[in-house]
């Protein structure tokens, strides 16, 4: 049987500014990626030097039939110092939108994904001293700042506009878990004065964004998952999910769409959270291969957020790239089972393009559809983009 979208249902890739452009040394990765103790396993680098490569990787884009490129804006570029702008960063930019548009790709912009300037996360002007980065206030107000002089010089020719990239896993890796800068563990306080921070920024960029120039949806993006309880501690589920997702999903209430993003499942017992179920084939990246996530988050986003789903982001990190096509299939035909239930998504990115920089997992999970060369550059189409690329042309799943 055939499975087919619905009319100008988007299909897209997506990369992040860090990941992929090079040489981002003026962000708080970088300085983490260098600094002594972390766990980065490596630094960024070069990345995929995107930041000149970029109308050759628009044109492999283009070339397999997908109708969206989202990316994101580098804000250390484009605000080196506090209040200090550069036109050169923007017109850089500007130009990477335009080459989406002359490709036919529709431009879908990320205004924060996960790198804040140097200056801004070394933040000390605000209420929680040194370092706080976003558990001060002030963050939401240099934010919003940025968002407004970006949209001055982008707007116009903006498809879609992202404003945070999964504010819950910058708050969560940054001071709960010690993986993401600044490196807290356990810091209850600066996660909560984090998350509020996030969801100010959120609220600000919003009215920010749609006050234009150009006139396009605006929503955040969340990292999500499926959920699944030992029996016995089904009250669980929920006391996780209001803090890690729908503190975020109701703040998007009344935003355009939400984006969704989500890659495997999360398994909590009577102590906390679990690892992978025994017998569950595990990835890489150490979770569970669990293809039907991205259908169950969508679900539970659209039911309390109330607005259309984007899948920002799906797919996997493994050297098989016979899996990479069966985990899509897998995930687009639950996806497709949802949408028939009558759950308003409308589009579905693919994460990524290219192999990229997965944070403090560095260079060895390959994501992208297009295998990068680390010391040459030299990209090579995998065979999974073909099986994709075949979808997005029927618009459908075929047997
Ligand atoms: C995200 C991540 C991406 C990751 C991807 C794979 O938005 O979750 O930001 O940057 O690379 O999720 O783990």
């Amino acid at each position: 049987m055939t499975t087919t979208f619905p009319d100008g249902f988007l299909w897209g890739t997506a990369t992040a500014a860090h990941q992929v452009e090079g040489g981002n040394w003026n962000n708080d990765w970088w300085a983490w990626e260098h600094a002594p103790g972390t766990h980065c396993s490596e630094v960024s680098g070069d990345a995929c030097d995107h930041l000149t490569r970029y109308p050759d990787d628009l044109d492999l884009l283009r070339d397999l039939g997908f109708g969206a490129y989202r990316f994101s804006l580098e804000w250390s570029r484009i605000e080196p110092e506090d209040g200090e702008f550069s036109r050169a960063a923007l017109d850089h930019y500007a130009r990477v939108i335009a080459a989406c548009r002359d490709r036919d790709l529709l431009p879908v912009v990320t205004f924060h994904h996960f790198t804040t300037p140097r200056w801004a996360a070394a933040s000390g002007a605000g209420i929680a001293g040194d370092g706080a980065g976003w558990a001060d206030p002030l963050t939401a107000e240099r934010f919003a700042r940025f968002c407004e002089r970006a949209v001055a010089r982008l707007g116009d020719e903006i498809g879609m506009a992202c404003t945070i990239n999964e504010p819950n896993i910058v708050t969560l890796m940054g001071w709960l878990m010690g993986m993401f800068p600044p490196g807290r563990e356990n810091d209850l306080d600066g996660y909560t004065r984090a998350t509020e921070t996030m969801i100010a920024a959120h609220r600000r960029a919003v009215e920010i964004l749609r006050a234009g120039p150009g006139d396009f949806p605006v929503g955040l993006t969340l990292s999500m998952g499926d959920w699944a309880a030992e029996p016995g501690s089904e009250d669980r589920v929920p006391q996780y999910r209001a803090h890690h997702e729908d503190v975020y999903l109701e703040a998007a209430r009344g935003d355009d769409f939400v984006g969704v993003q989500a890659y495997s499942r999360t398994r909590v017992g009577p102590n906390g959270v679990l690892g992978p179920e025994p017998g569950v084939e595990v990835l890489p990246m150490g979770y569970e291969y669990w293809p039907t996530a991205a259908a169950a988050a969508a679900r539970h986003a659209a039911e309390v957020a109330g607005v259309p789903v984007f899948v920002t982001e799906n797919g996997i990190g493994t050297d098989d790239d016979e899996q990479r096509v069966r985990y899509v299939r897998e995930s687009l035909a639950a996806l497709a089972q949802a949408i028939a239930d009558g759950v308003d998504v409308r589009g579905w990115f693919h994460w990524s393009l290219l192999d990229n920089f997965e944070w403090a997992f560095g260079y060895r999970m390959r994501f992208g559809l297009v295998a990068v060369d680390r010391a040459t550059q030299v990209r090579t189409v995998k065979p999974s983009a073909a099986a994709i690329a075949r979808i997005v042309h029927a618009n459908a799943l075929e047997p």
